[in-house]
C-alpha cells in the first residue's frame, strides 16, 4: 500500500481508547472527563495510541505549531499493517479549526470541541454509521450536566474546573476564541464533584479556571460568593487536606481572596498569577487592564496576608513592538518579585488575535536571546528558592512513585516535589518530611522522627 494512501476507516465498534492530552490542566481535566464518560460506557483504556481502537487527541492551540503537530501525530497513528485506529480530535485546535481537519486529514473521523465532548458517545456512533461527525458548538446548557459523575481516582490529586473562558481578550490570546465567554459552574455542582473526589481518596484538589479567581455564584442560601466563599466552603471537606487554585487573572485578586490566603488552612500558599510583561506600554497593548505597579502591589498585599507565599508566573517576551529597553522592564518586575517557578514563552502570533495584525513583530533571534536571558534570570530565583528549603521540616502529601525502589514522590505546600526514600509509607500519606537537598526542580527529603499530625 502506498504511504500516502489514507488506512482504511476501522470497520468496527471501537472497545478500547487512548486519550492524548496536550497543553494546559483544563486540557487534562477535560481528558480524565472523556475517560471517564468512554469508561462507563463499557469502553476500557489502552496504554499505547495505535493499540486502541479508538484515538483521543486532546489538542492545545495556544501558541504556534499545535495544528502542525496535530497533523503529525494523526499519522503516526498508522498501524504496521496498513490499519488505523478510529481518530478524534478534541480540545482547542478542534474548536478553531473545525472540519477543517477531518477535509485535510482523511483519517480524522470526529472532531469534537472543548465544550461538545459530552457528546462523544453519539459522535463514535456516527462516525462508526461513516456519518460526519463534528461537533464544534458552545451550547448554553453546560457540559458539565450532562457528564458522568466522578469515579475513584489513581492519585490523591485532582483537578477540577470550577469556570470555563475568558472576557479578558488579551490581544495576544487565542482562548477567548476556543473556550468561549467566562461561565462558573454551579456552587452545589462543584462542591458535589469535589465530595465525589474526596470519597474517591483524592485529598488535594486543584480550582481550574482560565480566570479562575473571576469565578462567582450564589451558595446555598442564594447569597453572591466569589472565589474566596468556595473555597472556604470546600475547607469544611473533611479529608480533603489541600486546595490550589490556577490561573489568576491580577484583576480579579479580590480583598476576600488574599485575605482568605492569610486565613484558611487547607489553602495552599501558592500563587501563580501571570503579569506577562513588565512595561506599562506593553501591558496596555496587549490589553491587560494593569500595571506593573498595580501588580507588584497586588503582590505585597498578598505576602502581608501570607508572608511565606511562593509565588509563579507566566511570561511573554517578543511581543510586537517590543523594545529592547521594554524588555529590560520585564526583567526588572522579575528581580523584584523573585518567583519561586516561571513560565516563559516567546510571543507567537495566533491567527484571529489583534496582536498577530500588530505592526513590529520581533525576529525569531531577538525573541530567543530575549527569553533565555529571562530564563536565566527566571532559574537563578527558582535554585535560590529551592535552596532555602534545605533544613526545613514541612509536610508532604505523596503523589506517585519515583524511579528508584522504595522511593515515592510528594509535593510541598509551595509545590515543589520533594523525593523520599520510604518503603513503608504510601501514595495518598501525608507525611512530615526533613529536606536535605535541593535541586532546580526538586527537593530530596527524609521522614522526621515526629510523625506527622
Ligand atoms: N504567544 C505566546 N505566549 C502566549 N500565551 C498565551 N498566548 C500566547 C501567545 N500568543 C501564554 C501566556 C499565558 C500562557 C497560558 O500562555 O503567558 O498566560
Ligand atoms: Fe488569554 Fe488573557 Fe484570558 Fe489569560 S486572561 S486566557 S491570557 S485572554
Amino acid at each position: 500500500m502506498n504511504r500516502n494512501d489514507t488506512p482504511p476507516k476501522p470497520d468496527k465498534a471501537p472497545a478500547t481508547f487512548h486519550v492524548k492530552s496536550f497543553g494546559c490542566q483544563m486540557n487534562v481535566y477535560d481528558g480524565e472527563r472523556m475517560a471517564e464518560m468512554l469508561g462507563e460506557r463499557g469502553m476500557t483504556p489502552a496504554a499505547e495510541g495505535t493499540d486502541a481502537d479508538l484515538v483521543i487527541l486532546n489538542t492545545c492551540h495556544i501558541r504556534e505549531k499545535a495544528v502542525d503537530k496535530v497533523y503529525s501525530d494523526i499519522g503516526r497513528l498508522r498501524r504496521e499493517d496498513g490499519t488505523r485506529p478510529m481518530i478524534a480530535v478534541a480540545g482547542c485546535v478542534a474548536q478553531a479549526e473545525g472540519r477543517e481537519i477531518s477535509r485535510r486529514a482523511r483519517s480524522v473521523d470526529i472532531v469534537v470541541g472543548p465544550q461538545a465532548y459530552h457528546r462523544l458517545p453519539d459522535l463514535i456512533d456516527k462516525a462508526g454509521r461513516g456519518e460526519e461527525a463534528v461537533d464544534t458548538d458552545m451550547p448554553l446548557a453546560s457540559k458539565f450536566g450532562a457528564l458522568p459523575a466522578r469515579t475513584k481516582q489513581a492519585r490523591p490529586t485532582a483537578f477540577l474546573t470550577i469556570m470555563e473562558g475568558c472576557d479578558k481578550f488579551c490581544t495576544y490570546c487565542v482562548v477567548p476564541y476556543t473556550r468561549g465567554a467566562e461561565i462558573s459552574r454551579s456552587w452545589d455542582a462543584i462542591l458535589d464533584e469535589a465530595k465525589a473526589l474526596v470519597e474517591g481518596g483524592v485529598r488535594e484538589i486543584t480550582l481550574l479556571g482560565q480566570n479562575v479567581n473571576a469565578w462567582t455564584g450564589e451558595d446555598g442560601k442564594g447569597r453572591m460568593q466569589g472565589m474566596d466563599g468556595l473555597v472556604r466552603e470546600l475547607a469544611k471537606v473533611n479529608d480533603l487536606k489541600r486546595i490550589r487554585y490556577t490561573t489568576s487573572h491580577p484583576n480579579d485578586m479580590s480583598d476576600g481572596l488574599i485575605a482568605a490566603h492569610g486565613e484558611v488552612e487547607k489553602l495552599m500558599p501558592f500563587l501563580h498569577l501571570p503579569v506577562q510583561s513588565g512595561n506599562d506600554r506593553i501591558l496596555k497593548a496587549m490589553n491587560r487592564s494593569h500595571s506593573a505597579d498595580s501588580y507588584l502591589r497586588i503582590i505585597e498585599r498578598v505576602r502581608e496576608a501570607r508572608p511565606d507565599i511562593a509565588l509563579s508566573g507566566d511570561f511573554i517576551v517578543g511581543f510586537p513592538g517590543e523594545t529592547d529597553a521594554e524588555f529590560e522592564d520585564t526583567l526588572k518586575i522579575v528581580e523584584q518579585v523573585r518567583y519561586a517557578q516561571c513560565y516563559s514563552f516567546k510571543y507567537s502570533p495566533r491567527p484571529g488575535t489583534p496582536a498577530a495584525d500588530m505592526d513590529g513583530q520581533i525576529p525569531a533571534e531577538v525573541m530567543d536571546e530575549r527569553l533565555a536571558r529571562l530564563q536565566a534570570l527566571i532559574n537563578q530565583h527558582q535554585v535560590a528558592f529551592n535552596t532555602a528549603a534545605i533544613g526545613r521540616r514541612t509536610d508532604i502529601l505523596l503523589e506517585r512513585k519515583g524511579r528508584h525502589p522504595g522511593q515515592l514522590i510528594g509535593k510541598t505546600p509551595w509545590l515543589q516535589s520533594v523525593h523520599v526514600t520510604a518503603p513503608d509509607l504510601a501514595i495518598g500519606d501525608m507525611v512530615e518530611v526533613d529536606i536535605v537537598s535541593a535541586g532546580p526542580n526538586s527537593l530530596a527529603g527524609e521522614p522526621s522522627r515526629r510523625k506527622a499530625a
